[in-house]
Parts: C-alpha cells; sequence; structure tokens
C-alpha cells in the first residue's frame, strides 16, 4: 500500500557517459566510495504484508459497511439521537450488514470497525482519531492518501488514509460549513478557526493539484506556561525571570520564529507575567490566545465572504482597539498594513504592547518590519522607519524549532537605539549550540552572553531588581 514512498535501488536517471566538471577538487583521485555526506535515512521499512492486507481487508469492509449504513440509517433522526443511542443503532446494523455477508471479524476488530463507522457518520471520519490523539499537535492531510502528522516536533507519516478525493472533499465540506464557511472550486481555500478552537486551513482542487491539503493546528486546552516551557527546555529560569520583568515593566515585546516553532506559545506564556489589574486587548486572524487574566477583550479578524465583502482586517480591529482604552494590546501575528498602527500603539502610551512576526533572527525580524512598512505604502526614508521601529520595539525574542524538532528561545535580543542610520541591538541570551548526538539530538545550552540589560535601571525602579549574575555567560560543560 505504502510502496509508492518506498525508495528504489535503481538510479532515476542513467548516469551520463560524460561528467560535467565544474569544481577542481574534482579532477583529484577518485576516494574510493568514501563519501563526504552522510547516509541518508533508509526509508521507513514497509509494514509487514499480513498487516497491510489486513488494513485494506478492514478498509474494504468498512466501505461497504458504510454505504449500507447510510442507505439504513435515517439521518434526519441522527440529529435528535443520543450517542449511545446511534452507537447502538450502528452496532446491530454492521452486525446484521456483517453476518448478511458473511464477514467474521474477531471481537477487537469489530469494535475497532463500528467505532470507525461512527466517526464517519457522526464526526470527521479518518481524522477523528488523530484529533482525539493528545500526543498529536498538527495534522496535515497532502491529499487523500496521504496524511502526516506532527508529534515532539518531529513529522511522520500516519497509516490513516481517505478512500478517495471525494470522502475527503466530504469531510472537508462538513468541517467548513459547520464553522459557516464554504468551500469549492470557486472559492478554493479557507482557514477558519473549528468549535473546539482549533485552526483549519483547506485547499481543494484545481489549485491544489494532487488532492485537497488540509492542515489542522489541534487547540490545547492547557497552552503551556512558563513553568512548563522552562521544563521542556524551552528557555532557562534566568531567561524566564529577565522575562518577566521585561513584560511586568512594559517592554514592547516582538515574538519572532519561523512556521510552528512556537511563537504563539511564547506569546502566551509571557501574556501571564501581565497584571491582572490591567485591560488587555487581543487581535488575531484566528483566536488561539488565552490570556489568564480577568479584564481581556478578544477580537478576530475577518476574511472577505465570497462576495468579496464583509471583511474586518487585523487593521481594522487594531484601529478599534486604541479606541477602545486598552492598557496592552496584544496583536497575534503583524504581517500586513497593521504594522504601522502596531508600532504607533507601541509609541504612543501602550507600552508593554507584545505580537509575533516570522523571521529567523532579531535583525531579520526589523527587516521584515521595514519591508511590511514599505509595502503598506507609507512614504517614509528609511531612516525614519527605522527610527519609528527603535523607539518601538524593546525586545525580540527568537523561537526556533530546531532540527530534531525541539523548540526553543534561540535568542533574545534588546533593541537599544539607532547608531547613524542603523538599529543597535543587543544580544542579552541565546541558545549555544555545539553539537549533534548520533541519533541526532541537538547537543546545546543556553547562556547568557556578558551583555548587562540596557533597562536594567528600568527593572531595578519597578521592583525588579534582578541578580547580575544572571547576566554572566555560562561556560560550555
Ligand atoms: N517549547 C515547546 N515544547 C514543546 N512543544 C511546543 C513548544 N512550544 C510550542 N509547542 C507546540 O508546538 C505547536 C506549535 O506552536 P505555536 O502554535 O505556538 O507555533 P507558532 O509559531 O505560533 O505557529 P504558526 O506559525 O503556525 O502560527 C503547538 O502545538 C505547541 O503546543
Ligand atoms: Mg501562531
Amino acid at each position: 500500500m505504502f510502496s509508492k514512498y518506498k525508495k528504489t535501488n535503481a538510479p532515476a536517471v542513467a548516469k551520463p557517459s560524460v561528467q560535467v566538471v565544474d569544481n577542481i577538487a574534482a579532477f583529484e583521485e577518485p576516494k574510493a566510495s568514501v563519501s563526504m555526506r552522510k547516509a541518508l535515512k533508509p526509508a521507513a521499512a514497509a509494514p509487514v504484508d499480513k498487516d497491510v492486507k489486513r488494513k485494506q481487508r478492514m478498509s474494504d469492509i468498512k466501505l461497504e459497511l458504510h454505504r449500507a449504513l447510510l442507505d439504513n440509517l435515517n439521518l434526519a433522526a441522527l440529529e435528535h439521537a443520543t450517542e449511545a443511542d446511534l452507537r447502538q443503532e450502528i452496532n446491530e446494523i454492521s452486525a446484521e450488514i456483517l453476518a448478511e455477508k458473511s464477514i467474521v471479524l474477531n471481537r477487537e476488530d469489530r469494535m475497532t470497525l463500528n467505532s470507525e463507522l461512527y466517526d464517519e457518520v457522526t464526526g470527521l471520519g479518518p481524522l477523528e482519531t488523530l484529533l482525539k490523539d493528545e500526543t498529536v499537535n498538527d495534522i496535515l492531510v497532502n491529499g487523500p492518501q496521504q496524511i502526516f502528522v506532527e508529534r515532539d516536533g518531529k513529522l511522520e507519516l500516519t497509516d490513516v488514509t481517505f478512500k478517495d478525493e471525494r470522502h475527503l472533499l466530504r469531510i472537508i465540506d462538513k468541517i467548513v460549513s459547520a464553522v459557516g464557511r464554504r468551500v469549492d472550486e470557486s472559492n478554493p481555500y479557507v482557514d477558519a478557526r473549528l468549535q473546539d478552537g482549533s485552526r483549519f486551513n483547506a485547499m481543494v482542487p484545481p489549485v491544489a493539484v494532487d488532492g485537497s491539503l488540509v492542515s489542522i493546528r489541534k487547540f490545547k486546552k492547557d497552552k503551556l506556561g512558563i513553568d512548563d516551557l522552562v521544563n521542556f527546555g524551552a528557555f532557562t529560569e534566568e531567561m524566564a525571570a529577565y522575562l518577566q520583568a521585561a513584560v511586568a515593566t512594559r517592554l514592547n515585546i516582538i515574538v519572532s520564529g519561523g512556521t510552528g516553532s512556537g511563537k504563539t506559545t511564547t506569546l502566551n506564556a509571557l501574556s501571564s507575567f501581565i497584571d491582572n489589574a490591567e485591560r488587555i486587548l487581543t487581535i488575531e486572524d484566528t483566536a488561539e490566545l488565552q490570556l489568564q487574566q480577568t479584564h481581556v477583550g478578544r477580537m478576530e479578524s475577518r476574511p472577505p465572504n465570497v462576495e468579496g465583502k464583509g471583511e474586518v482586517s487585523p487593521r481594522d480591529c487594531l484601529k478599534n482597539a486604541l479606541r477602545m482604552r486598552p492598557d496592552r494590546i496584544i496583536v497575534g501575528e503583524t504581517r500586513g498594513e497593521e504594522v504601522i498602527d502596531m508600532l504607533q500603539a507601541m509609541n504612543t502610551g501602550h507600552d508593554g504592547s507584545m505580537t509575533t512576526i516570522h523571521a529567523n533572527s532579531a535583525r531579520d525580524g526589523v527587516s521584515r518590519l521595514e519591508n511590511m512598512i514599505a509595502m503598506a505604502g507609507i512614504e517614509m526614508p528609511l531612516k525614519a522607519v527605522r527610527s519609528q521601529i527603535s523607539s518601538a520595539v524593546n525586545l525580540i525574542v527568537q523561537a526556533s524549532r530546531l532540527q530534531d524538532g525541539s523548540r526553543r528561545m534561540t535568542s533574545i535580543t534588546e533593541i537599544t537605539g539607532m547608531e547613524g542610520d542603523v538599529i543597535s541591538m543587543q544580544e542579552i541570551f541565546r541558545y549555544q549550540r555545539v553539537g549533534l548526538t548520533p541519533d541526532n539530538k541537538i547537543i546545546g545550552h543556553f547562556t547568557a552572553t556578558g551583555v548587562r540589560s540596557h533597562y536594567a535601571e528600568r527593572f531595578r525602579m519597578w521592583g525588579y531588581d534582578l541578580p547580575s549574575s544572571i547576566y554572566e555567560p555560562i561556560a560550555a560543560q
């Protein structure tokens, strides 16, 4: 079944008889078969034949039963049926059909089958088990036959599949129609928040070339807090103490990072340091933040509808938020023209505001901000733009997902002002990588850079007198 993922040994392209050499080193004597490159990981071994056959048989039976079930069930009555009743009904009908077709299954297979049928009828079919699986963070569907999940920061191919594209489309349709949205050929993509808070994005053919693409970021009821993140090694106790001082003393903070690097999680955790007496307004595309404070107003921007109307952009929300007497504004992600209002808010009395951006380092983050301002059509000399950024943003926290799947705060950098035309920055903490274990786990440690915070005096004045020892670098063990 998965043979298409198996690597074949035969070379895909025949070797050319004349090799073009464009590198002097290549003229050297070839060194037998010793390669400088690391051997690639072998493709996952194909599942045992017997297992594959069993799964295939179960999938055929399920398909047949599902059709028969839909013929037999009164779908209109389903809405009012209790879960127990419906399960009972499904068990009975499926037992009948199995007997009719003389199919004998053991108890375990029968139970799995019935529960999958239940999911199929009421829920999201093959996705249901993955949605229930607590260890799964993200679900990524690349067409009906390929579903990946992310566990512990690593992507894994699952053996869950849809029957065909129509089956996948039916489930997508079920999901989006439940939240009042539509997706079809003329409106081929959708970004929505599901009822349980999960973030859902889908794109259907013909824009999605090989079958519908779906990505789901599952909503975690218990967001990771500062302590969890320290325990997971995302940052250290010292960094947490520094961040607490930074948030409490109302520095403006940007969390920068790549896709899925933990930006929202970090933002959420940082917000726990905000005083409960403050009025916080949050603006997100999809409401993911879970603030612990009592005085929180949450806003969600809205894309235009099929006719291109009804859009409420993040910028609209932000402009409105500024009229709502916030103490702090938290924008889930700044990616467009709202950057102007965000920086202005940070500069004019809403200290302690926070947002995230997609960038790979603090320096890159600043360039991203500059680009966003330019793209928003603001005609301002670069120096003025930079000066605006440097006076608005105090701190850039870099979140990264490293190659071994671990997520860490790889840098905390302060913006200290301008030197000529350049924004000056100083890194206070960083994650120092030193190597890789044989099983590809990253070896490294967090360290201070030895630079004392530009805001140390401010921290002290506000009652966060951090010991100077937290700024001392830690030598590699
Ligand atoms: N330090 C961590 N350790 C383990 N898991 C983490 C850590 N930080 C975040 N996660 C998990 O990683 C997933 C992605 O995190 P998050 O949503 O914060 O990323 P993001 O950068 O905001 O993603 P996106 O770019 O899609 O908005 C979540 O399921 C979250 O629970
Ligand atoms: Mg996010």
